[in-house]
């Protein structure tokens, strides 16, 4: 009976559950396998995630805060999770701990089909941050072959860490984008997750997107996010965080099961 699980402080919130336990049922490993959320006060992640081995778990994603402490305890590391420095999925086997990291896959598969080369500008400078600059950027190619590399701008609140995390992971940091000169934006910033609005606290006008643009907000909740909704309004193509979770949650299952993720299922169950 493999189980699996999201490990986070919060996890309430999370929809992995819902959408991991109806892709299992799809893809008939209902009875056998489970997935479930588990909440871990930070004094207790590392020692939880060592227990779950024993306790029959074949594998877990990881959220908020552990992504950079579950790479830390890993026995072996994808080359994906050591370059972001992050990972949010484990896999239990004869008693060791293998880290990979989905977010930068999974920002990929969202953009399948919509994907164009030239600039792109990643606003924020955390773990999604870095997840979205090293796959769009020099990483990206050994996630999906397909994929053209971006020149990568940053922008951060604290420009001090935009500036480390782009020399860290090759992008170039920036003080104040043009937003008209980005083929692609993604937002991997907090803002908007309690109402707030991204046209103040970005770098961003809602009158400013373009019908050629690809415009990704991490944040969801609100559907669309005001920032997606002004984007949408000028033509443009838009990717919600949603799509993000579904799709690196589609590679876990598939790192764990061996088995090809039902996505339409999946999406389903996100998105009800
Ligand atoms: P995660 O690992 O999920 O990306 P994080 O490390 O907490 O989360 O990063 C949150 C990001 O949202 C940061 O880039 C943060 O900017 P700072 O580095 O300046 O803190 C950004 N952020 C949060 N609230 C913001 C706000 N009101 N305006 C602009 N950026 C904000």
């Amino acid at each position: 009976m493999p189980r699996l699980a999201v490990i986070g402080f919060p996890v309430g919130h999370s929809r992995s559950p819902a959408m991991q336990n109806a892709a299992l049922a799809a893809l008939g490993l209902g009875e056998e396998w489970s997935y479930e959320a588990i909440e871990v006060a930070p004094p207790d992640f590392e020692v939880k995630v060592r227990a779950m081995a024993a306790a029959g778990f074949a594998g877990a994603n990881v959220t908020v805060p552990y992504k950079e402490a579950a790479l830390v305890l890993a026995d072996e590391s994808s080359a994906a999770a050591k370059a972001i420095g992050a990972a949010n999925t484990l896999s239990f086997s004869a008693g060791r701990i293998a880290a990979d990291n989905t977010d930068s896959g999974g920002l990929l598969a969202a953009l399948r089909g919509s994907l164009r080369t030239g600039r792109a500008l990643v606003l924020g400078a955390g773990g999604a941050a870095r997840a979205a600059i090293w796959a769009l950027g020099a990483g990206g190619a050994s996630v999906d072959a397909s994929h053209p590399p971006f020149e990568v701008d940053v922008w951060n609140r604290t420009g001090a860490r935009a500036a480390m995390v782009a020399a860290e992971l090759g992008g170039n940091a920036v003080d104040s984008p043009i937003q008209a000169k980005y083929g692609l934006i993604v937002n991997t910033t907090a803002v908007g997750l309690h109402g707030e609005d991204p046209f103040e606290h970005l770098p961003l006008s809602a009158g400013g997107f373009a019908a050629e643009q690809v415009v990704v907000d991490m944040v969801y909740g609100e559907q669309p996010s005001p920032l997606l909704g002004a984007a949408a309004d000028a033509g443009a193509t838009v990717v919600d965080g949603l799509e993000v979770l579904v799709q690196q949650g589609a590679l876990s299952l598939r790192i764990w099961t061996g088995r090809e993720p039902p996505i339409d299922v999946m999406r389903a169950a996100a998105r009800a």
